[in-house]
């Protein structure tokens, strides 16, 4: 699976985002390791904590397809420059794909390419959970 077809599922969807209030509109594809891509929009609310990313729910699709290791993560936006997925979806990439590699795009064919590891050097852990409950 190439990085253009990450960047294309995420450009595909993008224009199904739900963001009337941001008007910011993010698509985003995840790739798991049997070769299935996962693409999903940011979906906004009136009520404006209830907003969830692209990137989570790229996420939740495959989680609830039975995809458990993801293995690249594209965004795109149409910014002058590629963004970065924000903390919150870090955290969540992390739980499904540690080493993933990200692919951050613009609509204008801009791309950069980084891993999590990168973004989310010291995440929070299976581990701290289950070791500390076990201890
Ligand atoms: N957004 C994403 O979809 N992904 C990110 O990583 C950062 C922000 C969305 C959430 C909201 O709908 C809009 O961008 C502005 O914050």
């Amino acid at each position: 699976m190439s990085d253009s077809a990450l960047v294309a599922a995420a450009t595909r969807v993008r224009v199904h985002a739900w963001a009337p209030y941001s008007d910011v509109q993010v698509g985003a594809a995840v790739l798991a390791d049997d070769g299935r891509i996962f693409a999903g929009v940011n979906v906004e609310n009136a009520s404006f904590s209830h907003v969830c990313c692209a990137e989570r729910v790229a996420v939740f699709k495959a989680v609830s397809e039975g995809a458990r290791r993801l293995v690249a993560c594209a965004v795109v936006t149409d910014h002058d420059q590629p963004v970065s997925p924000c903390g919150a979806c870090r955290q969540v990439l992390h739980e499904f794909g540690p080493d993933m590699r990200l692919i951050l795009a613009t609509t204008d064919g801009v791309r950069r390419e980084t891993t999590l590891r990168a973004l989310l050097p010291e995440p929070f852990e299976a581990r701290h959970v289950l070791d500390h409950r076990r201890a």
